[in-house]
C-alpha cells in the first residue's frame, strides 16, 4: 500500500506549521504549493533538514508547479491573503475568490479525487465557492473553523476554571464570523456542565453568566485578537493544528465528531448551504452530519448566523463568483 499524499496550496504561515506538522507526525507523504518563486522549496527544505533531528522519514517538496499535486490524496488550501488590522473578513472576499477559483480548477486538473479541507478566508464563503468550481461531492469539500474556534473557547474555559484544558469539552458552531455561536449549554469539564462549576465558583448565577459571556465574546473575536498582537498577519499555528486534526481524522478513518463547515441538506433546517455544525470525518471525508438540539436562543443564534452566511455567499455571486 502507498503512503497517502498530501497537497498543501499555500506555503505561507499556515502553510509552513502545516508542513512541518505533518512531517512530525508522518502523515503522509507533502508537497507544498505557491506561487511565490522559491518559497515553498525554502520551507520545506528547512523543515527536511531537522528530520534527522526529529525522527521523520516522509518525502517533503516544494514547487511552484501543480503538476507536482497530482494524484494528492488529501488538500489543505491556505492561498489567498491574510485579514489585516481593522480589515474585515468580508473584506477579503473578492480577491480570495480569484485566487481560490484557480487553485479549485487546479485541483479538480490534477487531483480529482482528492478530498479537500478549505481554510482560505472568508471561509464559508470560500468552501462554497471551490466546491461550485470543481464540482467535487459535498463530502470531499470542507472547510475548517470550527475546531480552531472551539479550541480557542475551551482554552478560556481552562483557564478560567483553573483545569486542564483536556478535559474541556466545548463546541462553535455557525460561520466563521462575529456571528459564531459557542454552545454554552453543551460546554463541560468530562461531562461536569460548565455553567455549574462557574455558579459554583461565584456563588451567584449572574456573575457566573457575566463570566461566560465574557468568554463567549472572547472566543468570537480571537481571530482579531491575534491580528492585533501581530501586527501583520493573522493567527497561523492554532489554524494548522485545527486543520491537521481534521485532516488525520480522515486520513486514518477516525470518525471524529468535529465541528465541520460541511455542507447542510435540510440539517437544521438548511439546505444548499455550507455552515458550521458537528460532523462525522472519515475516509470519506463529511460522512455524517450530526443535527443536536437547540434551545430556542441556541436556535435563534444560529439562524443569524446562518443569515450572514447566506448574505456572504450572495454577495460573493454578486460580484461574479
Ligand atoms: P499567508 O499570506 O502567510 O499565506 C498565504 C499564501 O498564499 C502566500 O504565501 C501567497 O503567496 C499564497 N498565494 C496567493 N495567491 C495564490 C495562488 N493564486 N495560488 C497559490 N497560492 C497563493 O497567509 P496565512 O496566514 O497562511 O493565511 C492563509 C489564509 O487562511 C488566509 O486567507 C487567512 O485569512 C486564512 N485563515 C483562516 C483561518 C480559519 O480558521 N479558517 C484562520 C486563520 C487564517
Ligand atoms: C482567525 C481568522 C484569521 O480566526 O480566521 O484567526
Amino acid at each position: 500500500m502507498s503512503r497517502k499524499k498530501i497537497a498543501l496550496i499555500g506555503g505561507g504561515q499556515i502553510g509552513g506549521v502545516l508542513s512541518q506538522l505533518i512531517a512530525l507526525r508522518e502523515l503522509g507523504d507533502c508537497v507544498l504549493f505557491d506561487i511565490v518563486e522559491d518559497l515553498p522549496q525554502g520551507k520545506t527544505l528547512d523543515i527536511a533538514e531537522a528530520s534527522r533531528i526529529d525522527g521523520f522519514d516522509i518525502k517533503l517538496e516544494g514547487t511552484n508547479s501543480y503538476e507536482q499535486i497530482h494524484g494528492a490524496d488529501l488538500i489543505i488550501v491556505t492561498a489567498g491573503l491574510p485579514r489585516k488590522p481593522g480589515m474585515s473578513r468580508d473584506d477579503l472576499l473578492s480577491t480570495n475568490a480569484n485566487i481560490i477559483k484557480q487553485v479549485a480548477e487546479a485541483v479538480k486538473k490534477y487531483a480529482p479525487d482528492s478530498i479537500v479541507i478549505v481554510v482560505s478566508n472568508p471561509l464559508d464563503a470560500m468552501v462554497t465557492l471551490f466546491q461550485k468550481v470543481s464540482g467535487f461531492p459535498h463530502n470531499r469539500v470542507l472547510g475548517q473553523a470550527g475546531v480552531l474556534d472551539s479550541s480557542r473557547f475551551s482554552t478560556f474555559i481552562a483557564w478560567e476554571l483553573g483545569v486542564s484544558v483536556k478535559d474541556v469539552n466545548a463546541m462553535v458552531l455557525g460561520g466563521h464570523g462575529d456571528t459564531m455561536v459557542p454552545l454554552t449549554r453543551y460546554a463541560n469539564i468530562n461531562g461536569i456542565p460548565v455553567m455549574e462549576l462557574l455558579e459554583r465558583k461565584y456563588n451567584d448565577a449572574a456573575k457566573a453568566n457575566e463570566v461566560m459571556n465574557a468568554m463567549v465574546e472572547r472566543t468570537k473575536m480571537a481571530g482579531g485578537e491575534v491580528v492585533k498582537l501581530l501586527k501583520t498577519g493573522s493567527a497561523f499555528y492554532s489554524p494548522a493544528s485545527a486543520s491537521i486534526a481534521m485532516a488525520e481524522a480522515i486520513l486514518k478513518d477516525e470518525k471524529r465528531v468535529l465541528p465541520t463547515c460541511a455542507y447542510l441538506q435540510n440539517e437544521y433546517g438548511v439546505n444548499g448551504y455550507y455552515v458550521g455544525v458537528p460532523a462525522i470525518l472519515g475516509a470519506k471525508g463529511v460522512e455524517k452530519i450530526i443535527e443536536i438540539t437547540l434551545n430556542n436562543d441556541e436556535s435563534t443564534a444560529l439562524g443569524k448566523s446562518i443569515s450572514a452566511v447566506k448574505g456572504l455567499v450572495e454577495d460573493m455571486e454578486r460580484l461574479g463568483f
